[in-house]
């Protein structure tokens, strides 16, 4: 949410970062805070790639959240206890899939979209932004999205259809599970309330990746079904529109930290593997996430 009015853009966003570089910790912390108050979330450049520092900057924000593997039979090899690894890995290379895996793109989505309470904070950091010479659209761009931005866009193209949806999920309670972890399931709907909404927009979104096939089962729980699963087509097809979304590449030390209530993140996909002279090259792309609390 930006507190003014103006949409959120890419320019933006990437056009005055945060510079971490020559500033401690602490003073990185305040500086990425005042952006935060203003705009709900905030670019900074030029972070170190060490996960002690990583986490004690996020630790000014609230609590970071144990990450998966620690909650689930996932392969535990990620960098700390409480930061997801998010690494192309070949196929026969793991035991258990994970989307933390795969060369594929991810539609916009929320940090632990099935959990309650619900988690504040979503940052990333590049460690590695690997191949930059695949074609554009294939490189893991990352994805942003502003709900509020969304919402009122619809509102404006849409009209009557756009409230109709809106309105069903706003109100219509849902219980979901992860696919790995087990944690607290929320019982919120969709969209919720926020305690310091500026605007009928500004709802939080808990929107899950998979959810069109997450619901199939819990067609006795969810009035009025059918009209149901068109509300959540509706707000999955136009989250995954390329023209309500935030893409830009991040670069080796970039950390986005963003208000997991208020924005999804995504990104475009990736070339996990090809040939070079006969033998297989795997994408070196390493990126660490963060939820927190
Ligand atoms: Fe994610």
């Amino acid at each position: 949410m930006q507190l003014n009015d103006t949409r959120l853009t890419a320019a933006a966003l990437t056009g005055a970062p945060v510079e971490a570089a020559g500033r401690s910790v602490t003073e990185t912390i305040e500086a990425a805070g005042e952006v935060l108050a203003a705009q709900r979330i905030c670019l900074v450049r030029g972070f170190d790639t060490d996960p002690g520092r990583f986490l004690e900057f996020l630790r000014g924000f609230g609590t970071p959240l144990a990450n998966y593997a620690s909650r689930s039979d996932l392969d535990k090899e990620d960098p700390h206890p409480q930061i997801n690894r998010v690494k192309y890995k070949r196929k026969g290379e793991y035991t258990k899939q994970s989307v933390h895996y795969v060369a594929g793109g991810l539609r916009p989505h929320s940090a632990r979209s099935w959990r309650t309470p619900r988690p504040a904070y979503f940052a990333m950091l590049m460690v590695d932004p690997g191949w930059r010479d695949t074609p554009e659209g294939e490189r893991g761009e990352s994805i942003v999205l502003c709900w509020r931005d969304l919402f009122g866009k619809l509102a404006e193209r849409d009209g009557e259809e756009f409230e109709q949806h809106f309105t069903r999920l706003r109100t219509t309670p849902i219980t979901f599970q992860a696919n790995n972890v087990r944690e607290d399931n929320a019982d919120l709907p969709l969209c919720y309330e926020l305690p310091d909404a500026a605007g009928r927009f500004d709802v939080g979104v808990r929107l899950k990746q998979d959810l069109q096939e997450k619901i199939l089962p819990l067609e006795a729980e969810i009035p009025e079904f059918d009209a149901y699963r068109r509300a959540l087509d509706y707000l999955v097809d136009n989250a995954a529109d390329e023209t309500n979304q935030v893409s830009f590449p991040l670069e080796s030390g970039d950390l986005l930290l963003l208000d997991n209530n208020r924005f999804a993140h995504g990104r475009h996909k990736i070339v996990g593997e090809r040939d070079r002279d006969g033998h297989v090259e795997v994408n070196p792309r390493e990126l660490w996430s963060v939820t927190v609390r």
